[in-house]
């Protein structure tokens, strides 16, 4: 599904809806680079170090935070959530990223917004169907609906207001263990999902993973990723130029308007 940028009205969303009295709301970023500036933001900050993380707590536009880096990968992404959830008090979990494009008319300097995910690297066939997570009985794993649509809205302003022309998107994200990097292959796991029924707009390493912990824990979720590169021969180049010149801006941007406006309900 593809989205406008139309602009709309700026939103109201009560933390309080994601949050209990007492409770933060998590901030992951995927790289460092895309947590720059984030912190500069942060009032009332304390750095935390465990378990070889730093993670950041303090007030962003008046709600309760804590921001820290996935790192790369699954196994990364799930520690640090579990984390999050079991020693930061954290009440929802709100992720961005960037990731290699994977739909039809999904361009460089785009966002998707995920409405689930899949981890395209799974595979436990026959005893299982390709993709099912054992012990779920499911492939997809779904984001929350009103976080994700707050985070929708965040997106629409900022590339309206912010970056445009770029697009946002709202969909399947594919995770895995590995940096998709080349024609044949980007070609060969797009029309692979495709045809197994699971039509992803962007791939990336980490999403899924942070989409089971979630479910596993009954948390609110929500991420998002900005399109680095098509996952092509000339991925890693893009990737690193777009992480190093554009994916903090875009984070800063779109972070700030979703606790804007969720910094105006009643504080929790
Ligand atoms: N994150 C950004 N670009 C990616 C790619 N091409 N493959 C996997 N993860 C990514």
């Amino acid at each position: 599904m593809t989205v406008l940028p139309h602009a709309p009205p700026a939103p109201r969303h009560a933390p309080a809806a994601f949050l209990r009295p007492g409770q933060r709301l998590a901030i992951l970023s995927a790289l460092v680079d895309e947590q720059r500036g984030l912190i500069d933001q942060l009032q009332e900050r304390q750095r935390i170090e465990h378990a070889g993380r730093h993670f950041w707590l303090g007030r962003f536009q008046g709600v309760p935070v804590v921001l820290t880096v996935s790192r790369i990968g699954k196994v990364s992404a799930s520690l640090t959530a579990a984390t999050l959830i079991e020693r930061f008090a954290v009440g929802a979990i709100v992720f961005t990223g960037v990731a290699g494009a994977l739909g039809d008319g999904v361009q460089v300097g785009d966002v998707v917004v995920a409405q689930d995910f899949i981890q395209h690297d799974l595979d436990v066939s026959p005893l299982f169907a390709r993709y099912e997570v054992p012990a779920y009985g499911r492939a997809r794993f779904a984001c929350d609906a009103g976080l994700s649509q707050a985070l929708l809205q965040a997106v629409q302003h900022s590339l309206a207001h912010d970056f445009a022309p770029a697009r946002v998107h709202q969909g399947l994200i594919a995770s895995g263990d590995r940096f998709v990097s080349g024609q044949a292959e980007v070609r060969a796991l797009r029309e692979r999902l495709q045809q197994d029924g699971y039509p992803a707009l962007a791939v990336e390493m980490e999403g899924a993973a942070v989409a089971q912990v979630c479910a596993d824990h009954g948390l609110p979720y929500a991420a998002m990723r900005t399109i680095s590169d098509r996952a092509d021969d000339s991925a890693h180049r893009d990737f690193a130029q777009f992480v190093e010149q554009v994916a903090s801006r875009y984070a800063q941007a779109i972070i700030t308007r979703l606790l804007d406006s969720l910094g105006q309900g009643p504080r929790p």
